[in-house]
């Protein structure tokens, strides 16, 4: 995966400058999935859509929440790349659930379906990425039927993973590199056109009443999992794609090299936690 460009199958955390570091490792295909699996099953358990609904996955990217989402109910899931299409077919095909799932290559911002079709809409770690946020909300908003609903995931928290104090280089380094990720994450959209709200703001404008925000903790406490420890190594490398300091990105070379004494990995105090923030309300 190429630093410094757009990618569907990476989520926003790829979406990184190149520095100076060599490219980060990406974890083995199936890791991601299923490090973010246990908090996936809670939000989709939380929406609890009924089994006669019709879900639409705006956005469905590689496809893990159309794959839950057809554990239970009927989805379709939409997504401007083909390519990443064709990946969820396969992840769908090893299911004994892909009757319940279509797919649809789609703009979010014209989709080929009818006024009022969807029960749910599903769109997660989307939306920052639009260029026309309230018209793609609008549209969201049509396909779904009166009453359906509108469930807008983006995130609000960023996770924790470090002590503040490692013992060595400078303390405050996560603080730093969450910083640096907020200021390139702002400016990014901010291409884009400004989007000075919180994401419950575009669903009230598009429409949609109640609107309430919920948060989901994803938690890894050591003894970590083969899973979590190859994807939590990877969420500490990839900072140094962050605006650091040379100095900041040495220690994340050195705490993410399992052949240093300082490989973090290691550390029996190490705890992860992620906060998932989804806005949701009534059509
Ligand atoms: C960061 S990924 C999120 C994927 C998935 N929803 C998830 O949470 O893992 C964003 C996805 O939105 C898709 N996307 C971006 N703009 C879109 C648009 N206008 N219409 C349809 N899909 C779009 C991208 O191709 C990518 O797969």
């Amino acid at each position: 995966m190429k630093i410094n460009r757009r990618s569907a199958l990476a989520g926003i955390a790829l979406q990184a400058r190149a520095q100076s570091s060599p490219p980060v490792e990406r974890p083995r295909p199936g890791v991601m999935s299923a490090f973010w699996e246990p908090l996936d099953r809670q939000m989709i358990d939380w929406l609890a859509p009924a089994k006669s609904a019709h879900v639409l996955d705006a956005g469905c990217g590689r496809g893990d929440h159309v794959r839950l989402f057809a554990e239970r109910c009927r989805v379709t899931g939409v997504d401007l790349k083909p390519e990443l299409l064709d990946y969820v077919q396969g992840a769908l095909a090893a299911t004994r659930f892909s009757g319940n799932a279509t797919l649809r290559q789609a703009d979010i911002a014209k989709l080929p379906f009818k006024d009022a079709t969807f029960d749910l809409v599903w769109s997660s770690h989307v939306f920052h990425g639009l260029r026309n946020i309230a018209a793609a909300a609008r549209e969201l908003k049509r396909v779904l039927r009166p009453g359906g609903r509108f469930a807008l995931r983006e995130n609000r928290v960023l996770s924790a993973l470090l002590p503040a104090d490692l013992g060595f280089g400078v303390a405050g380094l996560e603080a730093r590199a969450d910083l640096a990720f907020t200021k390139w994450l702002t400016e990014d959209r901010a291409a884009r056109g400004r989007y000075p709200h919180l994401w419950g703001q575009i669903l009230r404008d598009a429409g949609v009443r109640d609107v309430q925000a919920k948060s989901f903790l994803h938690e890894a406490n050591q003894p970590f999992s083969d899973i979590q420890r190859e994807y939590l190594r990877y969420h500490l490398a990839r900072k140094r794609e962050w605006d650091l300091t040379e100095a900041d990105k040495q220690t994340l070379h050195e705490i993410t090299d399992p052949a240093s004494p300082r490989y973090v990995l290691n550390r029996p105090d190490l705890y992860y936690v992620s906060v998932s923030t989804i806005y949701l309300g009534i059509a």
